[in-house]
C-alpha cells in the first residue's frame, strides 16, 4: 500500500506510530514553577547528539486545563528536566505516570515512586530508575499544525549529568541485558530489548 499522508489513510489507525520503530521512552521529571514535582514518558524522545550530549522530546496535544502538556510548560519555565530510562522493571510505573491529570497533581506518588534529588538541577529524579539524565533546557522548535493537531512542539535539552545505576554496568560498559529498557512500538504495543548482537563497520577495529 501507499499512503499520502496529506489524505485519509483508510486504516483503522493511523500507522506511522508503527513504522517508525522500537522508539525509546524518555521519561520526563520536572519541577512547575511553585514546586509541584512532575513525571511523564514521552516516546516521541531520543538522543539527537553525543558531544555535548543532546536529547529531545516532542509535546503533543492540550493537556488537562492547559494549552501545553505540563512536562514542556514546566521546562521552558524552569530551564531543566531529568529524563529517565525506562527499565521493564518500572513499566506500570511509567504507564502509571502518563494518566492525564492536572499540573497540581504530583505523578511520582501516583505511580507509587520515590524522587531523588539531582546534583546539578532542580528537577528530582526517578529513585531507582536505571539511569537517570540531568538536562538544561537548549531549545523548543514548534512544528506545524496537523488535520486534529494544534502542532508539537519539540523540547531540546543539554544532557548536564547522568546516573548509572551500579547493576546495569559491567567492564566499564552499561549492560544492555540487565537494563531490559522498554521501547514503544505502535499502537499499544512495547518491546524490551532481548537480542543483542554486534557489528563492526567497515575499517573498525574492535
Ligand atoms: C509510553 C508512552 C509514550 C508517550 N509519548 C508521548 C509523546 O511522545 N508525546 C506526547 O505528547 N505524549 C506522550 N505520551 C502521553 C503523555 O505521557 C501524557 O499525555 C501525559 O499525561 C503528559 O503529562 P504532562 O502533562 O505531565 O507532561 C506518552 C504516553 C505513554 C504511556
Amino acid at each position: 500500500m501507499f499512503w499520502n499522508t496529506s489524505e485519509p489513510h483508510g486504516l483503522p489507525r493511523n500507522p506511522f506510530k508503527s513504522c517508525v520503530i522500537p522508539r525509546p521512552i524518555g521519561w520526563i521529571s520536572t519541577l512547575a514553577a511553585d514546586g509541584t514535582p512532575n513525571l511523564a514518558p514521552y516516546s516521541f524522545f531520543n538522543g539527537v547528539a553525543d558531544d555535548p550530549p543532546m536529547v529531545m522530546f516532542s509535546s503533543g496535544g492540550a493537556g488537562v486545563g492547559t494549552d501545553v502538556k505540563d512536562s514542556i510548560s514546566n521546562v521552558e519555565a524552569t530551564g531543566e528536566f531529568v529524563s529517565a530510562m525506562v527499565g521493564f522493571d518500572h513499566l506500570d510505573a511509567m504507564n502509571e505516570s502518563s494518566a492525564s491529570v492536572a499540573p497540581d497533581v504530583d505523578e511520582f506518588a501516583l505511580a507509587g515512586l520515590e524522587m531523588e534529588p539531582s546534583e546539578m538541577v532542580k528537577a528530582p529524579r526517578v529513585k531507582g530508575a536505571a539511569i537517570n539524565m540531568e538536562c538544561t533546557y537548549h531549545d523548543t522548535i514548534q512544528l506545524p499544525a496537523g488535520q486534529n493537531h494544534p502542532g508539537n512542539r519539540v523540547c531540546i535539552g543539554r544532557v548536564v549529568g547522568i546516573h548509572i545505576r551500579d547493576d546495569i554496568m559491567k567492564d566499564g560498559f552499561i549492560d544492555v541485558a540487565a537494563f531490559r529498557p522498554v521501547a514503544r512500538l505502535g499502537y499499544m504495543d512495547y518491546t524490551t530489548v532481548d537480542n543483542i548482537f554486534t557489528l563492526m563497520r567497515p575499517g573498525a577495529k574492535g
